[in-house]
């Protein structure tokens, strides 16, 4: 890790052997002897760090600080000093120093510490070009739909968003909870900050309170050290807890006291620790029934549902279907590089019967895998999948006989199936005798081996 330094430092030799020490480590060198020097080098270069002695002719070396954080914030300064004392070390920290070093210089010490600034500043530049990109992925990720309900959701997540406000998600699984909690992230002020989605229902029981709260040194055998939690982590940003029905009953006031205080109590500690943290919530059971049977405390309850959000199964909002068909193909279009146009209007009316027990996200993975196997244009019927098709429903203009062959002759594949193929012991299942499954058999069109 290298970059453009400025050494500032009054002494000829102790600058010299400096100079020539971070030249060698690939370093772009400046140099200046007095603080009045420096100040005019910061104005005119595009410095990485700034290395400077504490006493200095000129401006001394904290003025020589302030006015790099000034005109440059992103500048690295560390100080040098003879003059060990806490209260410059603390000044100086106060003012912004990154660092500082005591003489004399160890040569090494400087190296390390240096190295050590500029990775961290370039991990740290990392994670936010990253953090950017992800938003920037998520935000086309924001929910759609045009029926009167998903109108009402993305109304509510619109007013939600830039409260600090607990929100409830439910729904069936695939319905969406996890977009709705991630734009309700994505339209608040934390948005800069981290969302962390935890699955309650993943992590084990025995590990969820030291996983959530932290932990201190000796809390359990095997803590060695003190560890923060899942609260702390998400500082300043979103914390989704998805799978809220799951969370343990002994754990359910430690929750209530991290939304009412805002405080967590890390596993072994006495002292509650403050977070700023906004909470979601999710949940695929009816909370309420939970709450009634006591497997759930109506106080956290009532706290997390200060707002509540219920999406309905993607079957009981079917205009939905054709806005969701055009986003998921184009994001898929997107991460595979294919260029479908869409499907047909045959195989739109298809998607729009089907019942959708795995809600939108099985009409994603049909989508998906229909895009892999299809012709690379348009999606068609035969790109759907057959034998496990998302389950139909009863078309209400479909003639009658037809749809009781269609039941019949389903029911006599799965008992020909379950029997492996033994019909004399289907016909005992079904009630029949053996030649008359055999007609019924030749009716429907199966195949007699
Ligand atoms: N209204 C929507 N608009 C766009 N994409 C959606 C919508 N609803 C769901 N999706 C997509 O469907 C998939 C499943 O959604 P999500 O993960 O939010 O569901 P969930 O309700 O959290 O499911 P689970 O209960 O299983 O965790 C995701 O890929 C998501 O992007
Ligand atoms: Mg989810």
């Amino acid at each position: 890790m290298t970059g453009t330094v400025l050494v500032v430092e009054d002494q000829e030799t102790a600058r010299q052997s400096l100079c020539e020490l971070l030249r060698e480590e690939g370093h772009q060198v400046y140099e200046a002897a007095d603080g009045r020097a420096a100040i005019k080098q910061a104005d005119e270069l595009d410095l990485d760090l700034v290395l400077t002695d504490l006493v200095l002719p000129g401006a001394d070396g904290l003025a020589v600080l302030k006015h790099v954080r000034e005109v440059s914030p992103q500048t690295l300064v560390v100080l040098m000093t003879a003059h060990a004392s806490v209260e410059t070390a603390i000044e100086a920290m106060r003012l912004g120093a990154q660092d500082y070093i005591l003489k004399p210089l160890i040569f090494e010490e400087v190296l390390r510490k240096i190295h050590h600034l500029m990775n961290h500043r370039n991990l740290a530049w990392e994670i936010q070009v990253l953090r950017r990109e992800i938003n920037r992925h998520f935000a086309s990720d924001q929910p759609v739909g045009r029926s009167q309900v998903m109108q009402e959701i993305l109304m509510l997540i619109e007013k939600v968003a830039p409260t600090p406000s607990t929100v409830l998600i439910t729904g069936e699984s695939g319905a969406g909870k996890e977009v709705v909690a991630r734009t309700i992230h994505m339209q608040s002020p934390r948005k800069d900050n981290v969302f962390l989605p935890v699955n309650c229902s993943a992590i084990p029981e025995t590990l969820l309170e030291s996983q959530l709260f932290g932990y201190v040194k000796g809390a359990f055998t095997g803590a060695v050290g003190s560890q923060e939690g899942l609260f702390q982590r998400a500082r300043g940003g979103t914390i989704f807890l998805d799978e809220i029905g799951e969370m343990p009953l002994s754990l359910q006031p430690k929750l209530l006291r991290v939304i009412e205080e805002k405080k967590v109590l890390p596993v072994g500690s006495n002292n509650p620790v403050h977070v700023d943290v906004r909470i979601l919530a999710s949940t695929n059971r009816e909370l309420k029934e939970e709450v009634e049977a006591g497997r759930f405390r109506g106080d956290l309850y009532y706290r997390l549902n200060v707002i509540g959000i219920h999406i309905p199964p993607l079957r009981e909002r079917r205009e939905d279907i054709p806005l969701l068909v055009e986003h998921l193909i184009h994001r898929h279009n997107l991460e595979m590089k294919k260029n479908y146009k869409g499907v047909d209007n045959a195989t739109m009316r298809t998607l729009m019967s089907l019942l959708w027990k795995g809600n939108v996200r099985e009409l994603d993975n049909v989508l998906e895998r229909a895009m892999i196997l299809g012709n690379g244009e348009w999606i068609t019927s035969a790109d759907l999948p057959g034998e496990e098709a998302p389950e139909k429903e009863v078309s209400l203009n479909g003639n009658l006989e037809e749809a009781l062959r269609g039941c019949e002759k389903n029911h006599l594949e799965r008992i020909l199936e379950k029997t492996g193929g033994d019909k004399k012991r289907a016909a005992e299942i079904l009630g029949f005798s053996l030649s008359t499954l055999y007609r019924k058999m030749e009716k429907l069109g199966l195949d007699f081996d």
